[in-house]
């Protein structure tokens, strides 16, 4: 699969390596050049592209591993390339208030994503898996799940298998307002991994969920 991703810090980093290790081509983006050189300098055959959308031009699926707050700017330099495309969120809606961690639940960062992008196909994934989990998703010998939501059956299916492919369980949550639950589950970890001073290993495994979804490799 040809994929592009926007963001090179933990996440695009960590992404970027799995799909690469798995056979994918990528390419990868940032505002400063300089920092998409150094990724892909680091990644197998991982190649720059100076933009958001010249780099969503030529994939087959597009990945957003940034911080919520510059999605919409993103969102409107991709828009008239990703019509059909999977476009994969893996935001999360925290902030830190007084009490620590809070978020609101009453919608998704993907569903606000897909009212930005009404012509793409829009998929919640990743977000419930650190960035080192995403790059090694066995811990303690136990392979993570990766819960995929979205309303497109094709484009979830693209991205089913593209979680399976790097080494997650793939888990199939439902349509793209289950990411509501989605960001609620990294809420969780993260408010424990705070509270606890963790190590950020921890990572989700639902136990003999329905198997709606292909087989994991
Ligand atoms: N870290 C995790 O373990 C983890 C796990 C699951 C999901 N997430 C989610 O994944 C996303 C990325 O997290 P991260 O940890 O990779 O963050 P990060 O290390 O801070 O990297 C953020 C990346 O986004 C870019 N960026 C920052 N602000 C931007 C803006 N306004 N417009 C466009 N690009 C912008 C940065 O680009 P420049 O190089 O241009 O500065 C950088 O490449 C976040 O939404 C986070 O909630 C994180």
């Amino acid at each position: 699969m040809n994929i592009a991703i926007v963001g090179t810090g933990n996440v695009g980093r960590a992404l970027a390596t799995s799909f690469s290790r798995a056979g994918h081509r990528v390419v990868v983006t940032s505002r400063d050049p300089q920092h998409a050189g150094d990724l892909a300098a680091t990644v197998a055959g991982a190649t720059t592209a100076p933009s958001p959308r010249a780099a969503a031009e030529a994939a087959d699926l597009v990945v957003l591993a940034i911080p919520f707050a510059g999605v919409a700017d993103v969102a409107r330099d991709l828009r008239s390339v990703v019509t059909g495309k999977p476009v994969v969120d893996v935001t999360n809606r925290m902030s830190f208030g007084a009490n620590g961690p809070e978020m609101d639940t009453s919608t998704s960062n993907a569903e606000e994503l897909a009212t930005l992008l009404p012509e793409a196909r829009v998929v919640k994934a990743f977000n419930t898996l650190f960035a080192s989990n995403q790059t090694d998703p066995t811990v303690g010998g136990v392979r993570l799940d990766g819960f995929v939501a979205g309303d497109d059956a094709d484009a979830k299916a693209a991205v089913l298998e593209l979680v399976s492919s790097i080494g997650l369980n793939p888990v199939d949550v439902g349509p793209l307002v289950r990411a509501r639950q989605l960001e609620s589950l990294a809420f969780l970890n993260i408010a424990l991994q705070v509270a606890n001073n963790g190590g950020w290993q921890s990572g989700w495994k639902l136990v003999a969920a329905p198997v709606t979804v292909p087989a994991a490799a």
